[in-house]
This record gives C-alpha cells, structure tokens and sequence, in this order.
C-alpha cells in the first residue's frame, strides 16, 4: 500500500498520456502533427519551461467537450488512487482553452463530471484552482475571473502558472485582490525559473498562501526565514525540475536540504504525463536520490495534508493525517 498523500500542484492538462491524447484526437477529428504515440513521445525532451509549453498547449487541441475534461480528469484520478493520492487539489489553465473557442463552462462542468463522482469512484477528494496564464494580459486574467463567475461554486482557488521570466507577479495584483474579495484562495507559481524576488512579490502584492516550485528561495537567505518562520507551504516537483532543467540531476536537488532548513515541502508532480512520474514516483525517486529516512517521507505525506485547502473540513485532515501517522513503511524504505 503507498504512503497515503496529498498532491497540491498537479495539471491536468499535464497529464494528457499520449494514448488518451490520440484517441481524443480521433474522437474529434483533429489532425496531430505525430504520426503516433511512440513519435510524440520523443517530442519529451525538453530544454526549459518554454520547450515543455510549446508542446504543452499544442496538444490541448485534442480536449474539446466536457466528455474530453472529463475522461483526461477521470484518468487521472485512477492513476492518482493507485498512488496513494487522498487528495488532490487540481489546477487547470481555462484561458488556454477559451482562446480555441472552448468555454468555460465546457471545461468546469467537464471536470466536474469527473470531480464530482472521485470520492466514491476512486476515494480522492478533489478542490479545483483556476490558473491565469502569466504571459497573457492582466485584462484577460480579469475577464476569465469574470467568465468563471457562474461556476465559483467548483473553485476553490486560483493560481498563476506559464511562462514565467519576465511576468512578474505584480502584473496580477487586480485580479487577485478580486479573487480574494470572492472568498478565492491564492497561490502561485514563483521561484521555478524566475528570481525570489517573484517569491516575495507573490506573497506580498498577491496575498498567496502557498507557493509554487519556490525553488529559488534559497538564494535569498531573509526570504528563507521568513518562509520558515511563517509556515508558506511550498509545492516542490523534483521530477519536473530535472525535466525542465531547473536542476542538473535529481542527485542535486535542493529538497532535502530544505526539508532541513525547516521550509515546509510538499512533494508533487506538475505534468506527470509529461515528466516521468507521477506523485508516488516523485516520492521514490527522490528517496532514492537524496537518500530520504522514512521520517522525512513521513513529514512530506503529513506536510501535503497540513498545506491543503481542507480548512473547510478539518474531520478530513485530521483522518488523513492519522492515516499518516499510522502507515508502516515496508522494509524496503530506510
Ligand atoms: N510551470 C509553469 N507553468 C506551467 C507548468 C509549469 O511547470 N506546467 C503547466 N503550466
Ligand atoms: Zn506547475
């Protein structure tokens, strides 16, 4: 049985597999420019953030109807179960879908189908959090605040994601100050690529409880303790790092060291289909790479409990969280 977790930075349109991308295709009637999936697959190597959105956006052209979101969320949830996922809260990127003339409400009630049905399908509760695209207009992050309106009951949050360099989050602060003003939770992506200046300018100017990637932190020493000492949780995803080269190789990867520094670190997968793994492999693969105890594996299960947007059923935490504590590792983990 996997360690039971929470996963707090996952795509879902990172998780388009390949098969699903293709039969999706043929489902629609929409030509890829990858003879098959074995092609596509050697389209996965990636230089930066940039390279992987190229592709990343390209193949959304395959998700057309809600029966589309819901099948991509749907297999997603079964991959999630199998990994000892209790739950998830799951972002998705509407503006990248409305610009091909998919509406909002095609994509939310999609998602839904699958949202709605996960605690009895496949025992994962599930929250949704709306992304704004960085590299967009701050006018069209408002418009898809305003878009997503009818369907607030769905969202749990927004976040801010994409290409990051040179999209500060300070571009946002209309738009999160609305979000916050409709009851929204805020979280975004800063410190992948970007300085920890962004880090600083998201928790300041944007109001985000938790921060994504964060990576970067440790280059600003006073940004460090001041994570520490006001407990911001951080969505680290090492295997994506490795990906998109924000590290060299997991070997390097700064998690532990973190773990140590006493920042509160979440373990999670970002694009799974995409990267290698999906959260449970995350999980092994840095055991392996940073020789992690069983302790610290702990910590990063009961760390994605304590970082989720639960507040409104802390009786669900606290049963998580007992699940934790109660987990025997096999003997296979130091
Ligand atoms: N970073 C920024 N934007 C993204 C990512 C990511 O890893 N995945 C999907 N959108
Ligand atoms: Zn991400």
């Amino acid at each position: 049985m996997p360690l039971p977790k929470a996963e707090l930075h996952l795509h879902v349109e990172g998780t388009l597999e390949p098969e699903l991308a293709f039969r999706l295709a043929e489902r629609n009637g929409v030509r890829l420019p990858y003879a098959d999936t074995e092609e596509l697959r050697k389209a996965y190597e990636f230089a930066d953030l940039q390279s992987f959105l190229n592709l990343y956006y390209e193949l959304m052209a395959v998700l057309r109807t809600e029966q589309d979101f819901a099948d991509l969320a749907d297999a997603y949830l079964t991959r999630a179960a199998a990994q000892g996922v209790r739950h998830a809260e799951i972002f998705f990127d509407p503006q990248a879908h409305i610009a091909r003339g998919v509406p909002m409400s095609t994509v939310v009630e999609g998602l839904w189908r699958a949202l709605g049905n996960s605690e009895a399908a496949h025992g994962v509760s599930t929250r949704l959090i709306m992304c704004f695209l960085r590299d967009e207009s701050a006018d069209s992050a408002l418009e898809t605040l305003e878009a997503a309106r009818p369907h607030l009951d769905r969202i749990t949050g927004v976040g801010l994601d994409s290409a990051e360099v040179g999209h500060p989050p300070a571009k946002f602060r209309e738009v999160y100050e609305a979000a916050a003003a409709l009851g929204l939770r805020r979280v975004a992506h800063a410190g992948e690529e970007g300085p920890p200046a962004y880090i600083t300018e998201a928790l300041d100017v944007l109001g985000v409880e938790r921060v994504d990637h964060g990576l970067r932190c440790l280059e600003d020493p006073a940004l460090v303790e001041r994570l520490v000492r006001d407990r911001i949780p951080l969505t680290l995803c090492p295997l994506s790092n490795v990906r998109l080269r924000a590290v060299d190789a997991l070997t390097e990867h700064p998690l532990r060291r973190m773990m140590e520094a006493g920042l509160l670190c979440t373990v999670n997968s970002d694009d799974p289909a995409y990267f290698g793994g999906y959260v449970a492999d995350n999980y092994h693969a840095v055991r392996a790479a940073l020789g992690l105890t069983k302790e610290q594996m702990r910590e990063l299960a009961r760390n994605s409990f304590l970082a989720s947007f639960l507040a409104d059923d802390e009786e669900r935490r606290a049963r998580y969280l007992a699940e934790v504590d109660a987990y025997e590792f096999s003997a296979a983990v130091p």
